[in-house]
């Protein structure tokens, strides 16, 4: 069924093949999305929880690592879960909304990734050209 909104036609629904030809196999081809997603959930938690729990990490540098995690956090959020949908329960409708929201989230927080690690890398600079001026010779 396709919307007509006047100069925009788009489907109701897109369908999500998965891997074509692997069908039988997609439970296994599940396993290690899961574990690396799970694995992504505990260190970015973990390392957000020490960041807030440690009084010694209250620094530039570790509050740029608190949001790296936070971005990293939700942008595997956008996708694996779909991912693990499509591969565990056969859900493989998404409707268009959902698509182009996901969409979004993952290009705004692939976007906001580049960004925090460019300013760290610039703290780090403006760090070590103070640092190079002000040592004696
Ligand atoms: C945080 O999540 C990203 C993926 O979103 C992953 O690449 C990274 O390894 C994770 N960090 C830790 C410490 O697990």
């Amino acid at each position: 069924m396709f919307y007509h909104n006047r100069n925009l036609f788009h489907p109701a629904t897109f369908f999500l093949i998965g891997i074509p030809g692997l069908e039988e196999v997609h439970a296994w081809i599940s396993l290690p999305f899961c574990s690396v997603y799970l694995v992504a959930l505990v260190g970015n938690a973990t390392i957000l929880l020490v960041i807030k729990t440690k009084q010694s990490l209250r620094e530039p540098m570790f509050y740029f690592l608190a949001i790296l995690s936070t971005v990293d956090l939700a942008l595997s959020t956008t996708s694996v879960p779909r991912m693990l949908g499509i591969f565990w329960f056969d859900a493989h409708e998404i409707n268009f909304g959902a698509c182009v929201a996901q969409m979004f989230l993952i290009h705004a927080f692939t976007g906001m990734e580049a960004e925090v690690l460019v300013a760290m890398a610039f703290d780090r600079y403006v760090a070590s050209v103070l640092h190079s001026t002000t040592r004696p010779s």
